[in-house]
């Protein structure tokens, strides 16, 4: 089985998010759809794996893995709790973290918004309201004024496409809205926000002195493939899609737009999970395909093409995978999909030199609650207990050997992947 070296500079680290892990948050808009009945298996966000409980236990574990690289979210919610009061208890939590993460090697990225927002930020319109950015420029400049000594590397936002696909048009996330218009306009003013966001963060750091800053947003992006190779109709759904999902946002958020053209990101922030099968343009899987415990394709070539559009339009930037991993409960096939994405960047020679898991312990995943397992750690429900997976085990290896053996290769690709029905 073909063992893997990682090329020079390419280096593993796992992700998260603060409500998904956190716990220990009644203001924010996920609290909120929580009590609205939203989550399928009615997990409470307020509870999750209470990761700033075990704040020492979780890095020391982190740290015992090899893994030095650690993508993390802030809740907003808990930072400025009342609109432009800020918690200076809150940002000296997230210095201790910080602290304790650089005594252990482990290098922050930190994501300054993270899909969720304080309650009355989204009774105000949230990122709908154009005159509510400036509150988010705020929230910016507040946390490098907090941070800014410990991190010199941020992401501005998180997956605006699928925040305001979830919330403004298939209505699964707060504020629950249909209307594409609304969606477009959320991720519009997110754009602004977000190079608003990247010229503020270097422009205060810089005055503190530092010259290291490096800022992007985590794009989601997804493979888009016609259903039917030789029919025009799914390939005009297929590059519509694609456009309207994710192209227009690589090109507006990286570039800007006629009023502010420039170049908004250090690194190219690729969040990449499956391929969508295009028939129309609601999400299709192709029958016959290797699935995720959520039915999502799995689909390894996938990862490279994403790369490769965002390689195309900023040749000269880092690649860092902000996120990458899958739903799957038993652990019975996550090596072996860690294995294959992997493999695939480190061949495909482009320039990637991060990896971020997503995501380290079992975490609070949204509307699936804990009902859809992401993690290479498992995390007990009742007892809060963390124990290593297989998956976890075999990432460790893989950071210790900088590659894959050819016989750790071979005992992940003898997982087996389930095979999906949905058309
Ligand atoms: C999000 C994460 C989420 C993951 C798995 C990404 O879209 O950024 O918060 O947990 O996908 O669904």
């Amino acid at each position: 089985m073909d063992n893997v070296s990682f090329p020079e500079n390419f280096s593993l680290g796992v992700a998260s998010a603060a409500t998904q892990i956190d716990g220990d948050c009644k203001t924010s808009n996920w609290y909120d759809w929580f009590k609205k009945g939203h989550v399928k298996d009615g997990s409470n966000p307020d509870i999750t794996t209470m990761h700033r409980k075990f704040l020492r236990e979780d890095t020391e574990l982190m740290a015992s893995m090899g893994i030095r690289h650690y993508r993390f979210g802030l809740e907003w919610a808990r930072l400025e709790p009342q609109e432009g009061v800020f918690s200076d208890e809150e940002f000296d939590k997230i210095r201790e973290e910080i602290l304790l993460l650089r005594e252990k090697g482990i290098s922050p990225l930190v994501t300054i918004h993270h899909f969720s927002n304080p309650l009355w930020f989204e009774e105000k319109g949230g990122f709908l309201c154009s005159d509510n950015l400036k509150i988010f420029l705020r929230l910016t400049e507040k946390v490098v004024e907090k941070l800014g000594d410990l991190v010199s590397e941020y992401v501005t936002i998180n997956e605006p496409n699928v925040y305001a696909v979830s919330g403004y048009l298939d209505g699964d996330f707060p504020p629950g809205e249909k209307n594409l218009f609304k969606t477009l306009k959320v991720i519009k003013n997110m754009g602004i926000c977000h190079r608003r966001a990247y010229d503020r963060i270097h422009a205060l750091r810089g005055k503190m002195g530092y010259s290291d800053t490096k800022v992007g947003f985590a794009h989601h992006m997804r493979a888009f493939a016609p259903y039917h190779a030789n029919n025009p109709w799914y390939h005009l759904c297929a590059n519509t899609s694609e456009y309207l999902f994710q192209g227009q946002i690589s090109k507006r958020y990286l570039r800007g737009t006629t009023k502010d053209r420039g170049s908004y990101a250090d690194f190219l922030g690729l969040n990449y999970y499956s391929r969508t099968a295009s028939k129309g343009f609601a999400d299709s899987t192709f029958p016959g395909v290797p699935v995720n415990d959520l039915g999502w394709e799995i689909y390894p070539q996938g990862i490279v093409d994403c790369c490769t559009k965002l390689h195309k339009m900023m040749p000269n930037l880092s690649i860092y995978i902000t996120e990458n991993g899958t739903a799957d409960n038993s652990d019975a096939f996550r090596t072996r999909f860690i294995y294959e994405h992997v493999k695939a960047l480190c061949e495909s020679g482009l320039p990637v030199t991060r990896y971020y898991h997503w995501c380290f312990v079992d975490n609070f995943e949204w509307i699936d609650g804990f009902t859809a397992r992401f993690g290479i750690v498992n995390f007990n429900t009742e007892t809060m207990e963390r124990t290593v997976k297989g998956s976890g085990t075999f990432y460790q290896k893989m950071i210790e050997n900088k590659g894959v053996t050819a016989e750790m290769a071979a005992a992940a690709m003898a997982e087996v992947y389930p095979i999906g029905t949905h058309c």
